[in-house]
C-alpha cells in the first residue's frame, strides 16, 4: 500500500453547481464551504500529514466583483468560525499567495497563521491569490539574487511550499481535467484523479474511493 502524506485539491465545480440548484453561481461557494469542512475533519481522521486546498487563483481576479467579494466574505466566516476549532484539532493553517486582499482579511489570514504555527497534527494549505507559474519565477529571481546554484533541493526551498513534501495524490472535481496553474513544479510526481462530480456534492465517500484506489496503484517514480 501506498503510503499517504500530502492530498492536493482542486475544487472545482461550485458555479455550476450554484447555477444548476440555486440559479445562482454564489450559492455554490456556500454550498462547497460545508464539504471543504468536511474534507479537512476527514483527512485529520485519517491521519493525512498535508492537504492543500486551491481556493482562490492569480487568474481568479478576473471574475465579477460581487463574486469574488463573496468568495472573500466566505473566507472571512470560515477563519472566524473554525479557527479555534483547529488550533484545538491541532491543525496547522498556511497559506499559499500574496496576501494582498482587504487588510482585514489579510490580519485575519495572519492571525490564523500564527495562532497554529505550531500545530502537527495535520497542516492544512490554502492556495489563495496562489499562480504556480509566478511562484516559479519567483524562485528563480530568488536565486538568482542569492548567488546560490540552481538545484532540485535549492529551487524547491524558494517556492511558497518551501519544507512541505510534494502531493501524492492531485483531485480535481467539476469533470475537467486540467491542472490550472496549480503546484506545476510539485505535482511532478504526483497521482491525479479527475471527479465528475462537482465539488459541492463530492463527500467523504466519494473521498474515501479515490484513497482507496490510490493506496494500490504501483508508483514507480521512474524506476520499474
Ligand atoms: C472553483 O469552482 C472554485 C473556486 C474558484 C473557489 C473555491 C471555494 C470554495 C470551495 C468555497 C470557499 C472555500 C474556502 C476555503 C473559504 P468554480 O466557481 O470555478 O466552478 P465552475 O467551474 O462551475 O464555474
Amino acid at each position: 500500500m501506498n503510503p499517504l502524506n500530502h492530498v492536493a485539491i482542486i475544487m472545482d465545480g461550485n458555479g455550476r453547481w450554484g447555477l444548476n440548484n440555486k440559479n445562482s453561481r454564489i450559492a455554490g461557494h456556500k454550498a462547497g464551504l460545508y464539504v471543504v469542512e468536511d474534507i479537512i475533519n476527514q483527512t485529520l481522521n485519517l491521519k493525512i500529514k498535508y492537504l492543500t486546498l486551491f481556493a482562490f487563483s492569480t487568474e481568479n481576479w478576473r471574475r465579477p466583483k460581487k463574486e469574488i467579494n463573496y468568495l472573500f466574505s466566505l473566507l472571512e466566516k470560515f477563519l472566524n468560525k473554525n479557527l479555534v476549532k483547529f488550533h484545538k484539532k491541532n491543525i496547522k493553517l498556511k497559506i499559499l499567495g500574496r496576501k494582498n486582499f482587504s487588510k482585514k482579511l489579510n490580519n485575519l489570514l495572519l492571525k490564523a497563521e500564527k495562532t497554529t504555527f505550531k500545530n502537527d497534527e495535520l497542516q492544512v494549505n490554502l492556495a489563495l491569490n496562489y499562480g504556480s507559474k509566478y511562484e516559479i519565477i519567483n524562485a528563480i529571481k530568488k536565486i538568482k539574487n542569492s548567488n546560490k546554484k540552481i538545484t532540485i533541493e535549492n529551487f524547491s526551498q524558494n517556492l511558497l511550499t518551501k519544507n512541505i513534501p510534494d502531493p501524492d495524490l492531485l483531485i480535481r472535481t467539476g469533470n475537467t481535467k486540467r491542472l490550472s496553474n496549480f503546484l506545476l513544479w510539485q505535482l511532478a510526481y504526483a497521482e491525479i484523479f479527475f471527479e465528475k462530480k462537482l465539488w459541492p456534492d463530492f463527500n467523504e465517500k466519494d473521498y474515501l474511493k479515490i484513497l482507496n484506489k490510490f493506496r494500490k496503484i504501483k508508483r514507480n517514480f521512474g524506476n520499474i
